[in-house]
């Protein structure tokens, strides 16, 4: 049986009228990936083959028929900053285990220097991603529990915790904004690295992770940021937001001070840092049109832009600037 239905929809200016049509199967087998503004669909046709429709949720050219799940519709059109999370890094989860930015030696080695572990210590590690924070503390400590929203991440993390023959870290599912209870009071030391700019309520998360924290313990935070700089800020927001539509805002270090201050704890280690990135680090696996628009952005810059940015082409091969912040601070 074939259903035939018209969806309506607002364009982005909110001019209402713009319409897609689509053909619903009786059965159709509907993968999908959510995003702000586009939906990844993959189908499996009554022929049995694949295809992929990227749609454009506020765009009527992108119009076609294909099989479609109508409860997916609903799902990504009220999609939250969490479910925008778990598909995303679901799809790029492979990425993330051997991506240059999150196996750098050098900032894990400081990280670890700044925790400075011990060996009866316990270990929470939020948003733990493919494993790599937690597993380069786990050789210094009793134990580590890594916990993440995106099952797919902690496959990637269990496979290299294996590999490395690492055995006192274990991988559970969570959201960092409903910490289970049993944690309460059990860790020395919370870490969360490259995470906290996906964090839908940054308060909610911070008060979840001090709670976690035994008296005296120490959070340490890793995290993409910003230099105390506004046009820098918001174009590096546009910029994220394009690599990663669950891309909710980093911080600048004065804003991390207020915002550990706030949780009730004494900020004690803030070191802003930069590395240079190549393009890819902000285009891969992104959908076309967000690349184009990346592109843009950098193509449209000024001279002085440029170098406020460290645009640079090396080889051939763009690079540009990515500012972090490490900071840590200590439960009372
Ligand atoms: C870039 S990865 C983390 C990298 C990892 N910490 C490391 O050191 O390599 C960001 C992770 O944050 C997770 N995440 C996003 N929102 C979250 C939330 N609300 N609670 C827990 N994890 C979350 C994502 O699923 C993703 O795995």
């Amino acid at each position: 049986m074939v259903l035939r239905i018209i969806i309506t929809l607002e364009t982005k200016s909110k001019q209402p009228g713009a319409a897609f049509r689509t053909t619903v199967l009786a059965n159709p087998f509907v993968s999908f990936m959510t995003a702000a503004s586009y939906r990844r669909i993959h189908c499996m046709q009554a022929d049995g083959q694949f295809c992929t429709h990227e749609i454009r949720l506020y765009n009527a050219a992108h119009s076609g028929t294909f099989p479609i799940d109508m409860e997916a519709i609903a799902m990504t059109e009220t999609a939250s900053y969490e479910e925008r999370a778990r598909a995303i890094f679901a799809d790029r989860a492979d990425l993330y285990t051997t991506s240059a930015a999150h196996t750098d030696e050098q900032v894990l080695g400081r990280l670890i220097e700044i925790a400075n572990p011990q060996p009866n210590w316990r270990v929470l590690d939020i948003g733990t991603g493919t494993g790599h924070t937690a597993l380069a503390l786990a050789p210094h400590v009793r134990e580590v529990v890594g916990l993440d929203l995106t099952e797919e991440m902690l496959i990637e993390a269990r496979k290299l915790a294996g590999e490395r023959r690492i055995t006192n870290v274990t991988f559970q599912v969570a959201d960092v904004h409903h910490l289970p209870n049993e944690l309460e009071d059990s860790f020395d030391l919370v870490t969360c690295r490259r995470a906290a700019h996906h964090f839908s309520d940054i308060h909610r998360a911070l008060s979840e992770m001090v709670r976690t924290l035994r008296s005296g313990g120490m959070l340490l935070i890793d995290d993409r940021s910003v230099p105390e700089d506004d046009w820098i800020d918001d174009t590096m927001h546009r910029l994220d937001c394009l690599h990663d539509e669950s891309h909710v805002r980093q911080y600048r270090a004065s804003c991390w001070i207020e915002l550990l201050e706030n949780a009730a704890l004494t900020v004690e280690i803030v070191e802003p840092y930069t590395k240079q990135r190549p393009l890819s680090s902000l285009t891969a696996r992104v959908s076309a049109d967000h690349v184009a628009e990346i592109h843009t952005i950098l193509d449209h810059l000024s001279a002085q832009q440029k170098e406020q940015l460290g645009v640079e082409n090396i080889d051939g091969e763009r690079r540009s600037t990515h500012w972090y912040l490490m900071i840590s601070a200590r439960k009372a």
